[in-house]
């Protein structure tokens, strides 16, 4: 690889001299669509292809400007050129290129060195188009290096990188041209081979002797075409030129009349052989051009490597013609005319290195990661693909899939639903990074390996770990975990390491983590072991327990989980004894504090008047002994129950885990007692005892939103545009009294469509709201982990601020409108990677008044207008900026005009079906 593989046309040394010293022209004959750039060039100047030059500043954000020091025909040249001194061991500069409105562009580069910095150290870097690394770039092997690319245009601006090597130096440039090329122009040759990029290797115009390459304006698109006389070791065949008219625009390469006008001819042996030397394996296309020069038809064999590609090609007489092929996995090519009748001729070559392009990742990752970016205000240099050319900072990648994400040292403050949209990571590293509270929102990453969050604030395992199925090593030392171990854990059954080191965990570990292929770290703790000496500690409460540290400095040892029995064992008499004497102080005063609590709330309840009191044996009669489920969720179980007065209820059974604090609890019941709207689901009572909280509510038999849209076919059926919008006017209704209507006023945090119920009449009730707002209030310390809203119906703004506001709310209903309109979930697996985000995949289509993407069973059932109306509504509804959403009073009013709209379209048209 040592050998040079860059071929530098002749003409370098003329520009190189005398591209600079041209003077400026005023009359400036800059051809459409060229993009000059002198790259590190402080003037404009026209060369002498009157093709105009700017300096490259505005299209590169990075790089020092300086001269090169040529001795070029015995006069010093002082080439401009701009070098990039690195920050880091691997960084990137990026040029970003405006393309336009084209379907292909030839990119040329020029890379000097010209010992700028007085070292003689020329550097060696690599450089990228897009997605794809389109060269290495060795200035030690030839000065200036010279590099052409055809791109197929994919989007409007191009990212085109320099990339440092560790002990490389630092990359240089001096020029880049961008030139667009005919419409259609290789993409025979791209889209039968499967590439977008073409690195471009050898153009000869075959014929042709002189040593200067022909260019603009010969050839309007500005290819340099070169002599050929290198390539064709037999000097045998002659060149012809004639000045015969071809009408070349046949062929969509567009090869310039002047081009075909030469030809090299085989006269008088039996064949014409070029070759040309490649040194890199790869896959090459071929592009040959004939034209009928002379005025007899010629045919040949036509052979590549040896293989005949073309059996008895025949070129006629003034008519023009091109042979494509591809070759793969070559590193030298010869390319030979065999004589049949006639003269064998070609008249113009070129050949590309087919460059593969990655694939990109998907915009869900994508947007989660610039998300999370955000989320940590650092500015890490993460543009384009996160993967391609070469991973982002603190990412690693396993093609197009990001498999790795370490943030750690960083303030993240909490885990964020956003980590859990990664679904491809294996490893997720979030040491140090301030994360308090529980551990949430990584039950989806069903393939991760090892995960890390030592060094934080957390508190409580959660339950994702029962989803986590690949988990291999779990990292959580150093952090503040109470109470006991979840048994969950031990499902993990290829969990090999499991680090509870230093934290404020206690209790008898769970006999399935008691197994020699999984090693248990535990020293730390307040009392963690497999035997039962910390058995009867079994007061649920958080009690603060001080931290009684045991073996603090050893995370670096590696004891098997015996050895850490041992030390468990040895210190838990001690442990034992400590914790009785705490746990006795503070039941004695939980106890006083406790009767406080009941008398007060009590008597505050018959001032509420509304909600009833349930006793638990109550609770258990109406639902038949919790004998129906009527749903589930985050919060715990929903039972169907009934009344002595024959009313059906829903009743709310939280789980442990979800319960609040007595006060937050009473709290709660208090607001939603006070809250009564017609569109709100109406608390009936409550219960709270036996270490239970439950909730009453009324029984809304149409069941939700959720049920309807997506339950069954038939269900969704009998949803027809009018009766979306009166369940969204309705909905609207409810949380325009939440926010403007009651006192205090509500943010709802939890909009989605299963939050959205339909009594029997089909009119829609907004439920479960007024949950965590007080919370906030009451009991700060849990309300760090609190965090409420569901995957695809949060508010991006979120992420940023830590805070939900009305216009969360707004985001969220904004997601339940295109839910209703488009008929699908917010998160999809079911189609590509594009569709998988509601939000970002139904926004463009509505924004450009496109129905395309309306629920297959609305289709024509709608009117255009009214749909049109709730359609704006949704998208300015899901603005990622919080202050162009419109307010809920807005929405109302936008959406009962679409109602409006659609049911006099229907009277109009003698349909009655509402
Ligand atoms: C450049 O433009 C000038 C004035 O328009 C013209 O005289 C000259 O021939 C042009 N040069 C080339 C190389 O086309
Ligand atoms: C590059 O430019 C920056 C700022 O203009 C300067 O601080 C730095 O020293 C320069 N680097 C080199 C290697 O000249
Ligand atoms: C660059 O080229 C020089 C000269 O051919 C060679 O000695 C050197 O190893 C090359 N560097 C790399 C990184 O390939
Ligand atoms: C090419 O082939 C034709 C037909 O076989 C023959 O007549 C002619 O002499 C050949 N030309 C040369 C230069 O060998
Ligand atoms: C052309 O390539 C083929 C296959 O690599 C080889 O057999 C043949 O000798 C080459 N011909 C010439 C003239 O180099
Ligand atoms: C080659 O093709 C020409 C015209 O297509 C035909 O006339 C001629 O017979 C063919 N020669 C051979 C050897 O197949
Ligand atoms: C945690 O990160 C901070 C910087 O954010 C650093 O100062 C500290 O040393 C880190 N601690 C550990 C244990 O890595």
């Amino acid at each position: 690889m040592a050998v040079p593989h860059c071929h530098c046309p002749p003409s370098l040394a003329f520009l190189l001299v005398h591209g600079i010293s041209i003077s400026i022209l005023l009359a400036s004959a800059d051809p459409p669509g060229f993009l000059s750039l002198s790259c590190g060039g402080s003037t404009s100047f026209v060369d002498s292809y009157n093709i105009s030059w700017v300096p490259d500043a505005p299209y590169v954000a990075a790089g020092n400007a300086t001269a090169a020091n040529f001795v070029q025909a015995g006069s010093m040249s002082h080439l401009p050129l701009r070098f990039f001194p690195d920050s880091g061991a691997e960084s990137r500069a990026c040029y970003r290129l405006p393309v336009g409105d084209v379907s292909a562009v030839l990119i040329r580069t020029r890379f000097v060195y010209g010992n700028h910095d007085g070292m003689l150290r020329p550097p060696v870097f690599t450089v990228s188009l897009g997605r794809a690394i389109a060269g290495f770039v060795n200035l030690s092997q030839v000065d200036p290096w010279v590099e052409e690319f055809v791109w197929r245009v994919d989007r409007d601006i191009l990212p085109f990188c320099l990339h440092s090597i560790v002990g490389g130096g630092f990359p240089v440039i001096s020029s880049l041209e961008v030139r667009p090329l005919p419409k259609g122009s290789y993409g025979t040759t791209m889209a039968k081979f499967g590439g977008n990029l073409l690195r471009k290797r050898f153009r000869i115009n075959c014929g042709y002797v002189d040593e200067e390459p022909l260019r603009y304006p010969v050839d309007k698109y500005d290819r340099l075409w070169d002599a050929d006389e290198r390539f064709s070791p037999s000097h045998l065949a002659a060149s012809f030129h004639f000045p015969i008219s071809f009408d070349p625009t046949g062929i969509k390469e567009n090869p310039p009349i002047s081009i075909l006008q030469t030809a090299r001819v085989l006269a008088r042996k039996n064949v014409l052989t070029y070759s040309f030397p490649l040194y890199k394996l790869g896959d090459y296309s071929v592009i040959l051009y004939f034209a009928g020069i002379v005025p007899v038809s010629s045919s040949f064999d036509v052979l590549i490597n040896g293989d005949v590609i073309h059996s008895n090609y025949t070129v006629k007489h003034e008519e023009v013609s091109s042979i494509f092929f591809l070759k793969k996995r070559i590193d030298s090519l010869n390319i030979t005319l065999h004589n049949i009748s006639f003269y064998p001729q070609v008249n113009g070559i070129e050949i590309y290195e087919i460059l593969g392009i990655p694939m990109e990742c998907s915009t869900t990752t994508v947007s989660a990661l610039q998300v999370i970016r955000q989320s940590t205000g650092f500015d890490f240099g993460w543009e384009d693909d996160p993967c391609s050319p070469k991973p982002w900072m603190h990412v690693g990648c396993d093609g197009n899939l990001v498999t790795s994400l370490k943030l750690s040292n960083i303030d993240l403050g909490a885990i964020t639903p956003t980590f859990g949209d990664l679904l491809d990571l294996k490893i997720l590293d979030l040491h140090n990074a301030s994360i308090a509270g529980e551990i949430t929102n990584l039950g989806t990453l069903q393939k991760l390996e090892i995960l890390n969050l030592s060094f934080n604030k957390l508190t409580s395992f959660g339950s994702d770990f029962n989803d986590m199925i690949s988990l291999q090593i779990l990292d959580l030392h150093n952090n503040s975990l109470e109470g006991e171990v979840p048994d969950g854990l031990g499902s993990l059954n290829k969990l090999r390491l499991l680090n509870l080191e230093n934290n404020k965990l206690r209790g008898v570990l769970p006999q399935s983590l008691n197994k020699e292929s999984l090693e248990v770290r535990t020293s730390g703790n307040l009392c963690l072991s497999f035997s039962s000496t910390c058995n009867n500690l079994s007061d649920h409460s958080s009690i603060p327990t001080p931290q009684v540290v045991f073996d603090m400095k050893r995370p670096s040892s590696h004891p098997n989980y015996r050895t850490v029995i041992i030390v468990a064992v040895a210190t838990g008499g001690i442990c034992f004894a400590i914790l009785l004497i705490l746990v006795a102080l503070m039941v004695q005063r939980r106890r006083s504090k406790g009767d406080d609590v009941t008398s007060r709330t009590s008597r505050e309840i018959q001032r509420w008047n509304v909600a009833r009191i349930f006793s638990y044996k109550e609770i258990k009669s109406i639902t038949n002994n919790f004998k129906d489920v009527i749903g589930t969720g985050g919060f715990g179980s929903v039972y169907l129950g009934k009344l002595s007065d024959g009313k059906l209820v829903a009743v709310k059974v939280r789980l442990d885990r979800t319960q609040l604090g007595a006060d937050s609890f009473m709290n709660e019941v208090q607001l939603l007692s006070q809250v009564r709207h017609q569109n709100l689901v109406t608390l009936e009572g409550f219960c709270h005892e036996s270490k239970q909280q439950i909730l009453v509510y009324e029984y809304l038999a149409g069941g939700s939103l959720a049920d309807n849209l997506y339950g069954s076919n038939s269900k969704r059926a009998t949803l027809n545009w009018a009766r979306r919008l009166k369940i969204a006017v309705d909905a609207a209704k409810g949380l325009d009294y939440l926010h403007n209507g009651s006192n205090p006023r509500i943010i709802h945090r939890d909009v989605k469509c299963s939050n959205i119920l339909l009594d029997s009449e089909v009119n829609a009730k907004v439920s479960d709201f007024g949950l965590s707002k007080q919370v906030l209030q009451v009991d700060a310390t849990h309300v760090t982990t609190a965090v409420k809203g569901t995957a695809g119906y949060l508010d991006p703004e979120y992420y940023a601020t830590q805070q939900l506001t009305e216009k969360s709310d707004i985001y969220s209903f904004g997601v339940v409108l295109l839910e209703m309109i488009c008929g699908r979930e917010p998160l999809s697996h079911a189609g590509t990677p594009d569709s998988y985000n509601l939000v970002l995949w139904a926004k463009p289509y509505l924004q450009a008044g496109s129905f395309d993407i309306v629920d297959e069973s609305l289709r024509g059932g709608f009117n255009k207008e009214s749909m049109a109306k709730a359609a704006s509504t949704a998208v300015r509804c899901v603005e990622r900026d919080a202050s162009r959403r419109p307010t809920i009073a807005e929405v109302l009013a936008e959406l009962k005009e679409a109602y409006s709209t659609q049911l006099t379209s229907l009277s109009t048209q003698g349909h009655d079906d509402v």
